[in-house]
């Protein structure tokens, strides 16, 4: 959430090189953004609310300063607004900073500051850091920061700028932070994204470091103020993954690549084998499954339960991230807990492995962004391999996490036997996108309906669950998804004739169970569309019928839910409005 810029350069005019990476963390906030240069040991600011699109407006890039800031923001403490648009800058502006995370004790911090006559101007936890700097009695610009660090409690990363240098400060805590140089500039940056066009290594900063970064070097301090020296990572081809291409957006681009994603796990997985860790010796002592992951993710927790209680008869229960951490959860040495996350830095995620790691259990990350701290923490890695995923709305990476998790279950249910790809091979035969078309008129249905639900069993509620989510998450239209048999249990008395209800069945044996459904919704003048790759032979009940393609039920989910993306997508478009950034949200939730 929100994202960092800061630049260093031996050439001068740096704002429109800030400004052309700045976009590329557009993702990750868009309320407002601003930028600091710093001139002859002054800062210029610009500011704008909205896209930073408004924010270029401002700006004609003659600029002939060699050193500045950046940061497009998420909101979380105080409003949308000029006044609390990073950069922030403290009173006597020598100093200047950019923020991404929370400060917990910024109140207090604040009647510190009060208590020295230090009058803040924004509604922003983020105002006291360079404050703070400004008050601090070390010398030193480096004991200012490890001195200021210590203040604060909650998750940090910050860039700063002193008038009186060409250096970048930087400090993080369960924030991430990267730091890339060549010969002739360095940037830092909250998401290694941007290096891909100047640099070919970065730097992750360790957690509770910090340092200071110019031309010539790069100084970098543990906790302890020990100096300590970075590894380098090469930048791959994750990192250069992002163009938009011939589409009109992320979201649309994202969909079009599940088949291609699908298919590059299969391949990926083949070459490597990942699974070589979680041997007979690795499940020994593992007697039960916790998966652990938020919104979409979660949902595929949800998935890979069923998955794994049915193909391996191992016990597996999946969690919502943000419980799990204060349900007193039982753990010990006979648990494997698996984390699911796209971006790798969510943060309830992140402190639930921490969590699961002081208790003792095994952990194991599937994770889609290779650099990120959920990658780096858990004991196992799986590879999600869906390539940079932009639009806030996941789509690829859980279909990505879908086919992992079955990969991962049908390797439990037969350990050390080694043709999991068989069983999956199918996937690289199916049509991803049959009758795809027919999603436009239905969501013409969705968009004359007064309620929406979505509702299936097993498998097929998680489906739905997904399917509301996106529907919700970028067309801002509310509606419920139900386990089948929970309908008449309370809900049913919510349906009436403007009620359009989505009925998700691709178990044979549920079919019928799930007609029943559709008659009880029909009966109150509910209309059903019915989404299904089954041969139906009854159709009094359904007023719809989407027909995907076939495929074995154990890997229909697959595809089920990807009408569902399609249908959240397009019902976005005819509404107006942007499906790569759903009001009030960002990608990559590194708060809690
Ligand atoms: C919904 C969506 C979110 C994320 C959730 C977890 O479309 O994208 O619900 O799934 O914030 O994010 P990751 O997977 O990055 O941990």
């Amino acid at each position: 959430m929100c994202g960092i810029i800061g630049y260093l350069s031996r050439t001068k005019g740096v704002s429109k090189k800030i400004i052309h990476n700045l976009k590329k963390l557009e993702y990750r906030g868009y309320d407002s953004s601003g930028i600091c240069l710093l001139k002859n040991n002054k800062f210029l600011v610009k500011k704008s609310v909205g896209e930073i699109a408004n924010l270029e407006q401002k700006l004609n890039y003659d600029d002939d300063c060699v050193c500045g800031i950046a940061h497009t923001r998420w909101a979380t403490h105080g409003k949308v607004n000029l006044k609390n648009t990073h950069p922030h800058l403290c009173p006597n502006k020598t100093w200047a900073v950019v923020h991404n995370g929370i400060i917990e004790n910024y109140l207090e911090l604040t009647k510190l500051l009060q208590d020295k006559n230090i009058k803040l101007k924004s509604d922003t936890d983020t105002e006291i850091i360079p404050a703070l700097m400004e008050i601090c009695e070390e010398k030193n610009n480096m004991d200012k920061l490890k001195y200021v660090t210590g203040l604060l409690s909650g998750s940090f990363a910050i860039c700063l700028l002193n008038k009186n240098e060409n250096a970048l400060y930087v400090a993080r805590r369960h924030s991430p932070l990267y730091i890339a140089k060549n010969q002739d500039s360095c940037m830092v940056s909250s998401d290694p994204v941007t290096f891909g066009e100047d640099y070919t290594t970065y730097f992750p900063l360790p957690d509770d470091c910090f340092a200071r970064v110019d031309l010539d070097t790069m100084l970098v301090y543990n906790k302890n103020f020990e100096k300590i020296t970075l590894a380098p990572c090469e930048i791959g081809s994750f990192e250069k993954s992002a163009e938009l291409g011939k589409y009109s957006y992320y979201a649309e681009k994202e969909i079009s690549e599940i088949p291609k994603v699908v298919e590059q796990i299969l391949l990926n997985y083949k070459t490597v084998d990942h699974f070589k860790k979680l041997n007979k010796q690795f499940f020994k002592n593992i007697k039960k499954i916790k998966l652990i992951g938020c919104g979409t993710a979660y949902h595929a927790c949800l998935m890979g339960e069923k998955f794994i209680q049915k193909d391996a008869r191992i016990e597996a229960q999946a969690y919502i991230a943000s419980e799990f951490r204060y349900s007193h959860p039982l753990i010990s040495n006979d648990t494997l807990c698996i984390f699911v996350s796209q971006s790798g830095e969510t943060a309830d995620t992140l402190l639930s492995l921490e969590l699961a790691k002081k208790m003792g259990a095994k952990t194991l990350a599937l994770v889609n962004v290779p650099y990120s701290s959920i990658a780096r923490s858990a004991d196992i890695t799986l590879p999600l391999c869906a390539g940079m995923e932009v639009a806030v709305m996941s789509t690829k990476a859980y279909n990505a996490m879908l086919t992992v998790l079955k990969m991962l279950s049908l390797h439990l249910r037969q350990l050390n036997k080694n043709n999991v790809d068989e069983d999956l091979k199918v996937l690289n035969n199916v049509d991803y996108f049959k009758n795809i078309d027919k999603i436009d008129e239905i969501s013409d249905l969705v968009l004359k309906s007064e309620k929406v639900f979505f509702i299936g069993r097993v498998e097929d509620y998680v489906t739905s669950l997904e399917a509301g989510l996106k529907l919700k998450e970028i067309t801002y239209i509310n509606c419920v998804s139900l386990p089948s048999g929970e309908l008449k249990h309370g809900t049913l008395s919510l349906v009436d004739n403007k009620s359009l209800v989505f009925v998700i069945a691709t178990d044979e044996n549920l079919l019928s169970k799930n007609l029943a459904s559709a008659s009880e919704i029909k009966a109150r003048g509910g209309k059903i569309v019915l989404v299904t790759n089954l041969d139906v032979k009854r159709q009094e009940e359904i007023d719809y019928l989407y027909k995907f393609d076939k495929i074995s039920s154990s890997l229909s989910s697959i595809l089920s839910v990807i009408p569902f993306q399609v249908l959240a997508y397009k019902t976005c478009i005819k509404l107006g409005y942007s499906p790569d950034k759903p009001r009030n949200l960002a990608k990559s939730v590194t708060v809690e």
